[in-house]
């Protein structure tokens, strides 16, 4: 894991730049405004958080190990696809990307790792897709602060397909912010309705780093009851 202070020395943007992602009183386009700013998005995550798209990886082949290479997952925060770039080395073929930002989606389209991509938020909007789609959706540094939050889980359920999962990576430090308070009483209460099983919660140490050292991650795997 990156020290911060070597972080800053070779990004001194880099801090500035983190504000701005976590700052909860922006609105998404402002959010997908300052990714749009972010063309060296990679060299900074080598540093910030060099393990989480190997750790996610380990993580998802753990939990689906017999999943057929073909299944059909949607990766969403694509980002520049360097979680999926991971799932690929797995073997998986049949991914598809969503991701709002148009500078990040076009440095993961030059990739050939995905299938299609959807330029979409996740909020309670309805999504491009039809019901019922897809086998697994993977999500890497997506439901955070100024991010993605609890009010899209009703819609990814719904692309899913009966017995399909949801794996979600993210920073465990960033649960207990006030903006994400409602995140795992959503899930809560949408297990009760009968849409959603929460099948893991479970921290994978040195997910990433911030000015603080490192910070664990959180995985949690939820299920879409099979019909
Ligand atoms: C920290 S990056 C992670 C990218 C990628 N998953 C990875 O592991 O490198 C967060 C990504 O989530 C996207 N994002 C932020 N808010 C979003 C939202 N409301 N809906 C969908 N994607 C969002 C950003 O554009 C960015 O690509």
């Amino acid at each position: 894991m990156a020290d911060i202070k070597s972080l800053q020395r070779a990004h001194p943007d880099y801090m500035e730049m983190f504000q701005e992602l976590t700052d909860t009183s922006k609105s998404k386009e402002e959010i997908t405004a300052v990714y749009d700013k972010w063309s060296n998005y990679e060299e900074i995550i080598k540093l910030h958080a060099p393990n989480r798209s190997l750790l996610g990886a380990k993580a998802f082949k753990a939990e689906y190990e017999n999943l057929n290479k073909e299944a059909k997952i949607l990766d969403i925060g694509a980002g520049t696809g360097l979680a999926a770039h991971e799932l690929v080395k797995l073997g998986f073929t049949n991914i598809d990307a969503l991701e709002p930002c148009e500078t990040l989606a076009n440095l993961a389209m030059k990739k050939n790792i995905y299938k299609k991509l959807y330029k979409a938020y996740l909020c309670k909007d309805r999504l491009p897709i039809e019901d019922n789609v897809y086998d697994i959706i993977y999500s890497v540094g997506v439901f955070a602060p100024g991010h993605a939050r609890e009010d899209a889980f009703e819609e990814l359920f719904r692309i899913l397909k009966p017995g399909g999962q949801m794996m979600t990576i993210t920073g465990e430090g960033y649960l207990k912010d006030p903006q994400m308070s409602n995140f795992e009483p959503r899930m809560a209460e949408l297990e009760k309705e009968g849409i959603l099983i929460r099948r893991k919660r479970e921290i994978l140490p040195f997910y990433s780093a911030d000015e603080n050292g490192p910070m664990n991650g959180m995985i949690f795997v939820l299920e879409k009851p099979a019909n």
